[in-house]
């Protein structure tokens, strides 16, 4: 048992190298349920202070500035193919139609034959319709001190049209269904030289990293704190940051190896909290500590 999950992460997070995978059917065995430490959540004066500067930041929210280079980037033609993804990327609503399509991801598309978040959507749409490069791409996804990539301007102008929607992850879809029981499975599953998944830090309420809440992921306000604020501008380094770059930086904190980029391991964690926080309001790019 042990070898097949073994096999069945390792295929998913790192031989999962083409982005419209078939997914894996989940294995049988459901996870142990950790043990609910029912810890009261105390906020400390540093998180006090964190909430109170957010609320003054989110008036002049600097995730706008991403928003407004990812609107000219979402309807100019760009690469080898010289389309744009406004007139040729379907994020579920449609072609070009981005109103709420981000709180409906991760979704399946037939098309691609696989289950995607909306990062790894816009990268298809990239590659398959205006030409891009997948590997290109892949070379440097996320923003550092010196450099934003487009992909992260154009998930930031696709998600601040989901302000204020409701997220409706389509869970009655048996691929996306399949896809949420894998995620949870990833979720669970323990590794590495720490033996650490996700859960150990994420799968209980009340647990705290040093000044760092923990948000349990396994339940709908745990969740929607998962999904709050992302993509979020990061005071810590000054960066604009994505979803997917979360995934890889907590796989990271588990001492695990990086998933691949806009991989299937990553797009059905995601299906898996964000679909946890289903029914709850988005309110769109944020800030994060
Ligand atoms: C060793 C403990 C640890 C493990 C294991 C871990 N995380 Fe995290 N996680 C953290 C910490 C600490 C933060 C806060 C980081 C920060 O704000 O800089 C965090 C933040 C997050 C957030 C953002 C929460 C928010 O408020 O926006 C999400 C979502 C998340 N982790 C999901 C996961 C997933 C999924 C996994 C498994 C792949 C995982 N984490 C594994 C420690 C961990």
């Amino acid at each position: 048992m042990k070898q097949h999950l073994i096999g069945a992460l390792c295929a998913l997070a790192f031989v999962g190298g083409s982005i419209a995978q078939t997914p894996k059917k989940p294995a049988a065995k459901p996870a142990p349920k950790p043990a609910q430490a029912a810890v009261a959540e105390e906020k400390d004066a540093a998180t006090l202070e964190f909430e109170k500067f957010r609320a003054e930041m989110e008036d002049s929210n600097p995730a706008e500035l991403f928003e407004m280079k990812g609107a000219e980037q979402w309807k100019a033609k760009r690469g080898p193919k010289n389309v744009s993804l406004a007139e040729s990327c379907d994020l579920g609503q449609g072609v070009g139609k981005i109103d709420g399509a981000y709180v409906k991801m991760p979704r399946y598309f037939a098309d691609a034959d696989a289950v995607m978040d909306a990062e790894r959507r816009i990268v298809w749409c990239m590659v398959e319709k205006q030409g891009f490069l997948f590997d290109d791409i892949a070379k440097r996804p996320f923003a550092n001190e010196t450099f934003t990539p487009d992909i992260t301007n154009l998930v930031t102008y696709v998600a601040a049209h989901s302000r204020n929607m409701k997220i409706d992850v389509p869970l009655k879809d048996p691929k996306v269904r399949d896809a949420y029981e894998i995620g949870k499975e990833i979720a669970a599953y323990r590794a590495g030289p720490y033996d650490f998944s996700c859960n150990t830090c994420h799968g209980s309420d009340g647990k705290r990293i040093r000044m760092q809440n923990l948000p349990n992921i396994a339940t709908p306000k745990g969740a929607l704190s998962g999904v709050q604020g992302w993509p979020g501008y990061r005071m810590t380094g000054g960066v604009m940051l994505t979803h997917q770059w979360r995934m890889g930086d907590c796989f990271r904190q588990q001492r695990f190896p990086q998933p691949k980029y806009a991989s299937d391991a990553v797009a059905y964690l995601l299906t898996y909290m964000i679909g946890n926080a289903n029914g709850q309001t988005y309110k769109g790019p944020g800030i994060k500590r």
